[in-house]
C-alpha cells in the first residue's frame, strides 16, 4: 500500500510535528495532568473541579470534571464581552444571499432575553426543549438560551418529517418547541410549523410552541403558539447564567444505529466544552482573525460542536449558512466564502463530490485567496475528491483535515492538524490528543498494521457521550458489550505502517447516505407502514456523490400488485415515516428474501446482489429457499 503524501504547508500554527508527537505521548501518559491543563485554558469555571477524569470504561462509570461548576452560554457569550462585546460573533447567510452580522454584545442580549421567554413560559433547569429550525440566528441563541438556564436541549434536522418530529419529542419528553413558520433552502419553502402541527396531535405535555416568522406566509395558528418577536419584546435582558455542575446534560441529539429506534445521544457539560473548544482552535489552527465557517446543518452534532459551540467558546467569528451549495448555482459555496473573506471551511465530502461533477469552472471563477484550512466530515473522502479539494479549490495553498468523529464523540477524535500532520488523501491521518484508538479483530483483539478491523476507542476522552437518554441499558449494549472495556466505533478501520488510520465506512447496519446516518432498520420499519409491505430488507449501495444510496427489498402481501405507483407510493411512505433522507434509490419487489432455517434475512448476500458482485455468494446452503436468490439477480439485472 503505497500513497502519495502532502508535506505539511503551513508555518506558524499553533502544533508543529514535533509537538504534536510530544503532546500526544503526553495526553496518554498522563491525562489527569493534560486535561487539567486543558479545562483551565479554555473553560472559564465558577468553581475549578476537584477530580478531572473518575472511573473508566472497565466499570463504565466515567465522569470528567466532577464538581467543577459552569455555564455553556457565560462561556460563548459573557466571558468574551469585557474583550470583544463589538466583534462578530454570527454572519448569517440566508438562502436568498442576504447577509446579516450579529456581535457578541448582541448576541448576549438576544441570548438573555429568550432565557427570559423560555422562562416565563415555564421552563426549568433539566426540562427538555426541542428545536426545529432552519439555519437562522435565532437557531444559535435558541441553544444558548437553553443551556443559559440548564434547560436540555433536543434540536431536530428540519429535514425529518412530522413522524419523526413526533417520535424525538416523546422520547425526550420536551415541554416546548421553538420552530420557524417556514424554512427556505435552496428556493423552497419548507413548513416547519404545519410538521410540528402534525407531530403534537398526540403530545400532550408540550404546552407552548415558539414561532420564529422567517417567511411573509401566513400559517395555521394554535392557542399553545407564541410568535419570537412579540415575546422578546415582554421580557428584560437581564438573565443570571444559571450555575451548572459539569455533569449536568447539555443536549440531547438523536441518530441512528443499526437497530432500533433512534437513540437519545446525551452530552454533558463540562468535558464537552473543553474537548469542543480545544478541537475547534486546535484542528481548524484557529486563530482570532480568522473567519469560519462550517457548513453544516445545526441539526446534526457536527452544527453543535463546530458551528456553535467550538467557534463562540473560542471567541470566532462563524458563518451560518441557511442555503445549499448549488444555489442559486454551483458556485455558491465560494462566493460565499469570497464575500465574507472566509479563511477556515469545513464541509462534506458529498457536497465536494456533487460540486467537483458541476467543473471547476464554478470554482475557478471565484478568488478563494482568504482560504487556509479545509476541512471534510461525515465519511471517507475518496482521494479524487479530495485531490479536487486540494488542488481546485485550495489551490495547494491549504491545509486539508480529513476528521473523523461520531455524533457520540462529541468532537473530532481522528485527524490532521494543520502544520504538523503530513496528508495521505484518504486518511483521516492520526488520533487528536488523549485519543487512542486500536484496530481490532472479531475477538477484540489488536490486528496488525495494515489489517483491516474494528475501530475501537481504549480510553475515555472529556467529549464523550454520558449516555443514551432514557436508555443506560441500550448504552451499555450499544458501545461496551462486544469488547468490554473499549468504545465500539462501529466503524472498520485499518492503520498503516506510520500510524495513520484509514477508515473505510461502517461494519454494522447504518448506512451513509450524502454523510447522512440512516438505520437500515428504520427504513424497513417505515416501508411496512404501507399496506402491500409483508416484508422489506434495505442495504446500502456505494454511490459515486452520496458515497452510499439506500437499496430496498420488498415482499408483498397475497392481493397486491407490484407496478409503479406503488413505488411512488412506498417512495412518499418512507418520507413521510422519516424525512427525504431516507428514501430508498432502488426498490427491488421480490418473490422472498434469503433467510437462515431459523428465519434471518442474510443480508450479506443481499448486499452482495444490490452490488451485483454474485459471482461468489458463499455457501448457500444454509437457506431455507435458496431459489428466492436467482429470482432476486434476475430482478436486479432487469433493474440496471
Ligand atoms: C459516522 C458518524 C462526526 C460528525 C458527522 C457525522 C462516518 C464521519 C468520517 C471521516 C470516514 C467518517 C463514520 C462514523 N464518518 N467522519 N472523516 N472518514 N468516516 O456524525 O452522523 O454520528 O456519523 O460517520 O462512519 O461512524 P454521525
Amino acid at each position: 500500500m503505497s500513497h502519495d503524501i502532502y508535506p505539511v504547508l503551513l508555518k506558524d500554527t499553533y502544533i508543529n510535528q514535533e509537538q504534536y508527537k510530544e503532546l500526544y505521548q503526553r495526553s496518554l501518559e498522563e491525562p489527569e495532568g493534560f486535561w487539567k491543563e486543558q479545562a483551565k485554558k479554555y473553560i472559564t469555571w465558577f468553581e475549578p473541579s476537584e477530580k478531572v477524569l473518575q472511573g473508566g470504561f472497565d466499570l463504565l462509570d466515567v465522569v470528567w470534571y466532577a464538581g467543577g461548576k459552569l455555564n455553556a452560554s457565560y462561556n460563548c457569550l459573557d466571558r468574551h464581552l469585557k474583550t470583544h462585546a463589538d466583534k462578530i460573533a454570527i454572519i448569517w447567510e440566508s438562502d436568498e444571499g442576504n447577509s446579516k452580522k450579529i456581535t457578541y454584545h448582541d448576541l448576549h442580549r438576544e441570548v438573555c432575553q429568550f432565557a427570559n421567554v423560555l422562562k416565563k413560559y415555564g421552563v426549568k433547569k433539566g426540562d427538555r426543549v426541542c428545536i426545529y429550525l432552519p439555519m437562522i440566528p435565532e437557531a444559535v441563541v435558541a441553544m444558548l438560551a437553553c443551556a443559559r438556564i440548564g434547560a436540555i436541549h433536543s434540536v431536530v434536522f428540519g429535514g425529518f418529517s412530522a413522524e419523526s418530529l413526533h417520535t424525538r419529542i416523546n422520547d425526550a419528553d420536551c415541554r416546548l418547541v421553538i420552530t420557524a413558520n417556514e424554512g427556505m433552502r435552496g428556493g423552497k419553502k419548507i413548513p416547519l410549523k404545519a410538521n410540528v402541527d402534525t407531530a403534537l396531535v398526540s403530545c400532550p405535555q408540550v404546552q407552548h410552541v415558539i414561532v420564529v416568522k422567517r417567511t411573509d406566509n401566513k400559517i395555521d395558528w394554535q392557542k399553545r403558539d407564541i410568535w419570537y418577536h412579540e415575546a422578546m419584546q415582554i421580557v428584560d435582558a437581564d438573565c443570571e447564567p444559571e450555575i451548572l455542575d459539569a455533569n449536568d446534560p447539555l443536549f440531547i441529539l438523536y441518530t441512528s444505529g443499526s437497530t432500533g429506534k433512534p437513540k437519545g445521544i446525551l452530552h454533558g457539560t463540562g468535558g464537552y466544552l473543553v474537548f469542543a473548544a480545544m478541537t475547534h482552535q486546535l484542528v481548524f489552527d484557529y486563530h482570532p482573525q480568522d473567519i469560519y465557517w462550517c457548513s453544516a446543518d445545526i441539526g446534526w452534532i457536527t452544527g453543535h460542536t463546530y458551528v456553535v459551540y467550538g467557534p463562540l467558546l473560542n471567541g470566532a467569528t462563524t458563518v451560518i449558512f441557511e442555503g445549499t451549495p448549488n444555489f442559486p448555482s454551483p458556485s455558491r459555496f465560494w462566493e460565499v466564502i469570497d464575500k465574507h473573506q472566509v479563511s477556515i471551511f469545513y464541509t462534506a465530502p458529498t457536497a465536494l463530490r456533487a460540486l467537483r461533477q458541476e467543473g471547476d469552472d464554478w470554482v475557478k471563477k471565484t478568488k478563494r485567496t482568504s482560504l487556509r484550512v479545509l476541512g471534510t466530515v461525515g465519511e471517507p473522502i475518496n482521494p479524487e475528491a479530495w485531490e479536487w479539494y486540494y488542488h481546485v479549490v485550495g489551490e495547494d495553498r491549504c491545509a486539508i483535515v480529513d476528521t473523523w468523529w461520531q455524533t457520540e464523540t462529541g468532537g473530532i477524535m481522528i485527524t490532521p492538524l494543520p502544520g504538523a500532520t503530513p496528508l495521505k488523501p484518504g486518511s483521516a491521518s492520526w488520533p487528536f490528543f488523549g485519543v487512542e484508538p486500536k484496530v481490532v479483530d472479531d475477538k477484540g483483539k489488536e490486528v496488525a498494521d495494515g489489517q483491516m478491523g474494528k475501530l475501537v476507542i481504549t480510553k475515555p476522552w472529556p467529549g464523550m457521550m454520558q449516555t443514551i437518554y432514557n436508555n443506560r441499558e441500550r448504552f451499555v449494549e450499544t458501545y461496551f458489550k462486544e469488547f468490554p472495556g473499549m468504545y465500539l466505533t462501529g466503524d472498520q478501520a485499518y492503520r498503516d505502517k506510520e500510524g495513520y488510520f484509514w477508515i473505510s465506512g461502517r461494519s454494522d447496519d447504518v448506512i451513509k447516505v450524502s454523510g447522512h446516518r440512516i438505520g437500515t432498520e428504520e427504513v424497513e420499519s417505515a416501508l411496512l407502514c404501507h399496506p402491500a409491505v409483508a416484508e422489506s430488507a434495505v442495504v446500502g449501495v456505494p454511490d459515486h456523490v452520496k458515497g452510499q444510496s439506500i437499496y430496498a427489498f420488498v415482499t408483498l402481501k397475497t392481493g397486491y400488485d407490484n407496478s409503479d405507483t406503488l413505488k411512488k407510493e412506498l417512495i412518499d411512505t418512507v418520507r413521510k415515516e422519516i424525512g427525504a433522507i431516507a428514501i430508498p434509490q432502488t426498490i427491488v419487489f421480490a418473490k422472498g428474501l434469503p433467510k437462515t432455517r431459523s428465519g434471518k434475512i442474510m443480508r450479506r448476500i443481499l448486499r452482495q446482489i444490490a452490488n451485483q458482485e454474485v459471482d461468489n455468494l458463499g455457501d448457500l446452503s444454509t437457506l431455507s429457499d435458496p431459489q428466492v436468490v436467482d429470482d432476486l439477480i434476475e430482478q436486479v439485472k432487469k433493474l440496471s
